[in-house]
């Protein structure tokens, strides 16, 4: 049987269209999955929408819908969007499905009921509806959420918790015996120094009367579960867990959840502790990447430094916008793009670099080759690998670049086309060993530019270019 590989993207909020750090996000897991299906490996990649919160019901009733119907909206053009991206997800999750999420969310909470970790407390907290959790004094700046620079309301109510609690020291315990890895080193960090800190136990529940749109907590309808406790557990419910466990079985644990480290406390406190009290495997890792800012800021409408992917699509194509998520923007910092730098880069790297290199070649050897050149198979470098083994896609990219540079030194050094008019088989030489380098650069680009990889692929194998690549932009 073939070797696992289960990776998993966040399910976004449906609220709003998707921006850089949603499409960054999923293109990160896509990369992964590429690499892992062209080694032989079963890769199931999951991404979806995450439906049950206050803020979609919010942009419903601003859209004049009902919920439900402007979930599957937005589902839609999700869906659109990340297949113009060329993402590989293997399954797209709703969490507003009955019928697929509904029955493993409810059995999980009947589990942790079952382990005495679900109790009713009457509660009052402030409540941030931009991060559907309730914040403690020390989390806000001037009395205000600093990821949302909004004022939590303040909530009175009776609510299940989870005793999130009791679970420090075994979560401790997994994250510091790498059972479950936690990437890079510094949010690692960070997530044991919150645990020693002491872990509070979490509202899990809503009052239905606040919150009908969402799931009913088991024997309780007067109470609707948390959107948080909802969203997590899709990771397993569209494996099957809770109705048909085939999937469940056969992916679960999952390799790697990757999330921005705004949400980096919910897939490494809360997720597990709810599986170690279910009796369920932990994840086997969750890497946490740094945030899309533009112009060193955060991107937001107000600053109005948002760049959105559709346009850069729109200018640039989906290859390019690829490209630059993946080499102009490393994994574990915050990455910045502003419009002018992506011109820079896609000029410089793709219209020079990959593009110029490809049509130079392929040039010289439709007119000095008769046939096309086979291509060996080939393997994937030892540094590259290492690249991928660390999640560093920005180096395994500069690792391709560097191939890239090295093949224009050759055609500069090597001068084919003076040979040529001397010596034609020497001539010859050198173009079927420059063939053969592209060729190995199209392998390497696969995960990351599997269309670019085609075409160089397909060019080389009629043995001509049938348009050129990256088009330069004044
Ligand atoms: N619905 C929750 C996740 C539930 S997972 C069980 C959520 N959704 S979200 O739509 O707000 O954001 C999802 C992801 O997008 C997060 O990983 C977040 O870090 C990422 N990003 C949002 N803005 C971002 C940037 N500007 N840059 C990079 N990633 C960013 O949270």
């Amino acid at each position: 049987m073939n070797e696992k590989f289960y990776v998993t993207a966040p399910i976004y909020y449906p609220n709003a269209d998707l921006h850089m750090g949603h499409a960054y996000t999923t293109l990160f897991c896509d990369v992964l999955a590429r690499h892992a299906r062209l080694q032989g490996k079963e890769a199931y990649f999951l991404v979806g929408t995450d439906e049950h919160a206050s803020k979609v019901v919010k942009a419903a009733i601003a859209a004049g819908m009902e919920p439900q119907e402007f979930v599957n909206k937005q589902a839609e053009k999700f869906k659109t969007f990340f297949t113009e991206m060329e993402f590989t997800n293997s399954d797209f999750v709703q969490t507003s499905n009955q019928e697929r999420h509904w029955p493993g969310a409810q059995l999980i909470w009947e589990k942790l009921v079952a382990n005495g970790d679900i109790y009713k407390k009457k509660y009052s907290g402030l409540y941030c509806i931009g991060c559907e959790s309730f914040k403690t004094e020390k989390d806000l700046v001037d009395g205000l959420c600093p990821d949302h620079n909004t004022k939590p309301e303040l909530v009175e109510e009776e609510n299940y918790f989870f005793r999130l609690s009791k679970y420090g020291n075994k979560l401790k315990e997994i994250i510091e015996s790498g059972a479950m890895k936690i990437f890079p080193e510094t949010r690692k960090n960070e997530i044991l120094s919150l645990i020693a800190d002491g872990l509070e136990d979490v509202s899990f529940s809503r009052p239905t009367k606040d919150s009908r749109w969402g799931i009913p907590v088991p024997g309780d309808p007067g109470q609707t579960m948390y959107v948080w406790c909802d969203a997590l557990t899709n990771y397993i419910t569209y494996l099957g867990y809770g109705r048909d466990d085939g999937l469940f079985k056969k992916f679960w644990p999952a390799d790697l959840h990757i999330v921005g480290k705004d949400i980096l406390r919910f897939h490494t406190a809360i997720w597990p502790a709810m599986l170690i009290s279910a009796g369920l495997p932990v994840p086997k890792a969750v890497l946490a990447h740094g945030m899309i800012t533009s112009g060193g800021k955060k991107m937001s409408k107000t600053i109005g430094n948002i760049i959105d992917p559709k346009e850069v699509i729109k200018e640039y194509g989906v290859e390019a916008l690829r490209y630059l998520l993946t080499r102009e923007v490393a994994p574990f910092e915050d990455g910045d793009l502003t419009l002018e730098r992506i011109k820079e880069v896609y000029n410089a790297n793709l219209a020079n670099g990959l593009g110029n290199l490809t049509s130079r070649i392929m040039k010289m050897s439709e007119s000095y080759l008769e046939t096309p050149v086979d291509l060996p198979n080939y393997e994937f470098p030892a540094g590259y690998q290492e690249d991928f083994a660390n999640y560093e896609l920005n180096k395994a990219m500069d690792f391709i670049w560097q191939k890239i540079g090295e093949a224009d030194l050759l055609i500069t050094e090597k001068k084919p086309f003076s040979v040529w008019k001397t010596d034609q088989e020497s001539a010859r030489v050198i173009v079927i060993d420059l063939i053969k380098r592209l060729g190995e650069i199209a392998f390497l680009l696969q995960p990351f530019m599997p269309t670019t990889a085609d075409k160089i692929v397909s060019a080389i194998k009629a043995n001509k270019l049938s348009e050129a690549l990256f088009l330069r932009k004044e």
